[in-house]
């Protein structure tokens, strides 16, 4: 294992991670909202015992490869000893995968929900090269630098303060190393996006509620319609310290792959750059 920053600030004891600022002061600090439905912690705790049979029937199997393609656009080598850091990693399905396809890697998993994270370590038990711990996306308190990629799937959309998590995400990733957000859209109009338009309005909301037996589950629909263009998302990371190197529309637009690099803080920020959509 490689001697690093991260290391350096892991406990030796079972307490919150300083890696992380701790829920509670970030509650302190005023930017957490807290209710139970409204994508915090405190709704996926409520829905944690459900999360990961729900995940797979509501997107019919096809969030894993959406997380593969996140896993890929880390840039990382298959042989990196990288330092990963995984945001809103609930019940680990992307710290796995992560850790599955660099075999000499670290991953750090981060998530304000208790439930969710205990689920994840009993799935990555026997996986020393992961580590699941409490904290929230808005508030890290790593050293700037410290990630060689940081990652965040269907998490960003719950984060209250989006722009204080993606400044965070650009100020712990090390120069180079690649910021990787995955994110439910809206699917596109057209005849194309009719299917999915369907399955996100219609089924998502009434299978998840059936499933789950929990009405915070109409959340995800109202969620992902409120969450803004993959245009004005991309342009928010161009503002918030990262440069967005690619943007990927997939399954019928279903959910967006952004995938940035953290800029150079010494030169002046550059006018957020146009994307192109793929
Ligand atoms: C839809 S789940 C995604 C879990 C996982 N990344 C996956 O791919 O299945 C969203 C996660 O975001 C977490 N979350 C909510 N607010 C957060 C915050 N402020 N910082 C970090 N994670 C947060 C929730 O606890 C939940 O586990």
């Amino acid at each position: 294992m490689r001697a690093t920053a991260l290391h350096d600030t892991r406990p030796t004891t079972n307490t919150v991670n300083p890696t992380t600022a701790p829920v509670e002061d970030a509650r302190e600090t005023g930017v957490r909202a807290t209710s139970a439905a409204d994508g915090s912690g405190a709704m996926f705790d409520r829905i944690a015992r459900r999360y990961d049979l729900l995940n797979r029937v509501l997107s019919l199997g096809i969030d894993r490869s959406w997380r593969r393609r996140a896993v890929q656009a880390t840039g990382l080598r298959a042989d990196s000893e990288a330092e990963v850091l995984d945001l809103a990693t609930g019940t680990a399905d992307l710290a796995l995968e992560l850790s599955e396809a660099f075999p000499r890697a670290r991953v750090l998993g981060v998530d304000p929900s208790p439930r969710m994270l205990e689920i994840g370590r009993r799935k990555c038990a026997g996986e020393e090269r992961i580590e699941l711990v409490e904290g929230d996306a808005q508030a890290l308190v790593a050293p700037d630098a410290s990630f060689d990629a940081v990652t965040i799937a269907f998490g960003i959309r719950n984060v209250p303060d989006r722009e204080a998590a993606l400044r965070e995400m650009a100020r712990v990733t090390r120069p180079g190393g690649r910021v990787v957000v995955l994110e439910l859209a809206e699917p596109r109009s057209g005849i194309l996006g009719v299917p999915a338009r369907f399955w996100v309005h219609h089924v998502v909301p009434r299978l998840g509620a059936l499933l789950s037996g929990d009405r915070e589950y109409r959340y995800l629909q109202t969620s992902i319609a409120r969450f803004p263009s993959a245009e004005e998302f991309a342009a928010t990371m161009n503002c918030c310290g990262l440069e967005v190197i690619d943007r990927v529309s997939l399954t019928f637009g279903a959910a967006t792959l952004f995938v940035a690099r953290p800029r150079d803080t010494k030169r002046v920020a550059a006018p957020p750059a146009a994307e192109e959509s793929r």
